[in-house]
């Protein structure tokens, strides 16, 4: 088993070490993978781009995926958990779990920064109505105000719980 991972600011990066050190698994970038895990078992971390899992496409050409963790910057809830499944068209034998991770407008670059100009407003609009207490308390409006990331080991316990059950022996696991 091998844990592959695709990032473009850094969050499903960190994830992904998080992983490396509690299950005792090597991760790579998806753009590095060593031939001598091509074809083999991997755990494979995404950002989420409008929707969809960066990478996902690729990388289950390359390797026989057990598991997708996809980190967004919208909040954990079966639903999107359910979405991203179901967007991925990954089959019942493949585990998939949604994580939240970052965002930092001032960390995006070309193409992807003009989307988020344009998709920012509608996020925005899921915050009227709150008050100032209950926004500056919300991750969301904090990625959005300034940036802001909840990555940390809590948010991957089911993932954690999922390596155990399948025999993923590590420090923690
Ligand atoms: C162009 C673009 C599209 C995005 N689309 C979504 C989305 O559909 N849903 C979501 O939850 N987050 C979306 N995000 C937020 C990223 O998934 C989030 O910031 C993630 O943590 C980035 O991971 P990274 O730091 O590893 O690149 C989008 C970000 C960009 C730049």
């Amino acid at each position: 088993m091998v844990i592959i991972y695709a990032s473009n600011t850094g969050n499903t990066e960190k994830y992904a070490k998080i992983l490396q050190e509690d299950l005792n698994i090597p991760a790579y970038p998806i753009s590095n993978v060593p031939d001598v895990h091509k074809g083999g078992d991997a755990i494979y971390l995404g950002w989420v781009m409008a929707g969809n899992v960066v990478g996902y496409k690729k990388i289950s050409k390359m390797c026989n995926v057990k598991c997708v963790i996809a980190v967004g910057m919208t909040p954990e809830s079966p639903e999107m958990t359910e979405t991203t499944r179901k967007n991925i068209g990954a089959g019942p034998e493949t585990a998939v779990f949604y994580v939240q991770g970052g965002y930092d407008a001032k960390k995006l670059k070309g193409a992807n920064k003009m989307i988020m100009k344009v998709v920012e407003p509608t996020i925005r609009k899921r915050f009227e109505g709150m008050s100032e207490e209950e926004k500056n308390e919300n991750p969301t409006y904090k990625m959005l105000n300034g940036g802001y990331s909840v990555v940390s080991e809590e948010h991957l316990a089911d993932v954690l719980a999922w390596a155990v059950e399948n025999g993923l022996k590590g420090k923690k696991a």
